[in-house]
């Protein structure tokens, strides 16, 4: 069983539907701890009503971001983590800890990559740019923003009358429908890497 980490900054929807998978028992893992960079956020509440056990690294508690950022990954292995989740985790985690954690991190980002990589308004950048089809993938993490290997993605249309609201609700829908499903997949271990495609195996479990 994956002893599983989970990074936030926010809202932590993406964070409530790994909770909801796991109660159901389809996480592939069991979360052992949330961290995240700022105090106060419903992500925080989120897991503390799941009986999870949080801790807030915040960057003014740390002389350099590199210092906070290993501080994570010290978090992270204290608690015994073998797959880190970055659910809406707004920073880019520091080289030294995707490096710590290589092919155990996964990210998920509100367009379809490679398209609007690195924007932290992904969706609004759809929308205006004017793309009839956007959507959301779920990667794993290198030392590169937005550009690792592409694990799951879902296709979301961008209708003519579509708010930023709108689009990205419909988004997020996907987010947590797919994130879980990835967690899973590398839990299990049925990802392959060749190259920088993931090969999936969508074989059943052994009884
Ligand atoms: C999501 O849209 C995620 O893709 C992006 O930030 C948002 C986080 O939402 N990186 P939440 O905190 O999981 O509700």
């Amino acid at each position: 069983m994956s002893r599983i980490g989970v990074l936030v900054s926010g809202r932590g929807s993406n964070l409530q539907a790994l909770i909801d998978a796991q109660a159901a028992g389809q996480l592939g893992g069991r979360i052992v701890v949330v961290i995240s960079n700022h105090a106060g956020v419903l992500a925080l509440e989120r897991a503390a009503q799941a009986g999870i056990p949080t801790v807030v690294l915040e960057r003014q508690a740390f002389a350099s971001r590199q210092a906070q950022h290993l501080a994570i990954a010290e978090t992270l292995s204290a608690h015994g983590v073998d797959l880190v989740v970055l659910a809406g985790f707004d920073r880019i985690l520091h080289p030294e800890v995707v490096r710590r954690f290589q092919h155990r991190i996964l990210n998920i980002h509100p367009s379809l990559l490679p398209a609007f990589a690195g924007s932290l308004h992904a969706q609004a950048d759809a929308l205006a740019y004017g793309v009839k089809i956007t959507g959301c993938t779920v990667h794993l993490v290198t030392e590169e923003v937005d550009a690792g290997p592409i694990v799951l993605q879902a296709a979301v249309p961008v209708f003519d009358d579509d708010t930023v609201e709108r689009l990205s609700e419909r988004i997020l829908a996907e987010e947590h429908r797919i994130l879980p499903e990835a967690v899973r997949l590398l839990a299990e271990g049925r990802l392959r890497l060749e190259g920088r495609r993931v090969q999936i195996d969508r074989s059943a479990a052994p009884a």
